[in-house]
């Protein structure tokens, strides 16, 4: 399994920032944005990208992340990661998280891990493996010290 669905089946993505491309009153291509957490970070993870086959290179998929990228810069998200081609998702504000920062719960190419920082200081908290933000431990929730 992927590691990005393995997070995304812990809870459900937000559907105030997913959306969908329709054409004819059919969807062509959507894009979904979870919120995942890492360390003391919270961030939107960017995810699934898809666009029907007959209607690539049109700019639908650049449109959907600009789309969902304004969409949590408003909603106050901190910052905005995926999982995904540096060559695609680069010209759209992506870069790569330094190696070791963060970790999948499924082993993936590091080099694929991108994040968008939108609050600055996001990404320097956003540490250790990623999990749905509502498996998060928060840390008034760990056991107090006797
Ligand atoms: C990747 C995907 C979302 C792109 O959507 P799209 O609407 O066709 O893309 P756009 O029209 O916005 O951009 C097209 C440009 O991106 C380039 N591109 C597409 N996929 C790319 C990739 N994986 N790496 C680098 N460039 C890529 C195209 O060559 C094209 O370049 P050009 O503008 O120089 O001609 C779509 O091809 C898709 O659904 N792929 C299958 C699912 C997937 O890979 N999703 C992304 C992982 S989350």
């Amino acid at each position: 399994m992927l590691a990005a669905y393995k997070i995304r089946e812990s809870g459900g993505h937000d559907r105030s920032m997913s959306f969908v491309a329709v054409k004819g009153g059919t969807v062509i291509a959507s894009v979904r944005m979870t919120r995942v957490a890492a360390g003391a970070g919270r961030a939107m993870m960017l995810g699934p990208l898809a666009v029907r086959p007959a209607f690539k290179n049109l700019g639908i998929g650049r449109r959907l992340v600009a789309i969902a990228l304004e969409a949590a810069t408003k909603a106050g998200a901190p910052a905005v990661m995926l999982v995904g081609d540096e060559p695609y998702y680069g010209p759209l504000g992506f870069k790569r998280f330094p190696r070791g920062q963060i970790a999948m719960p499924r082993p993936v190419d590091l080099d694929r891990l991108l994040h968008h920082e939108i609050k600055p200081g996001a990404v320097a908290r956003f540490v250790g493996e990623v999990c749905h933000a509502d498996t998060a431990r928060l840390p008034e929730q760990l056991p107090a010290m006797a």
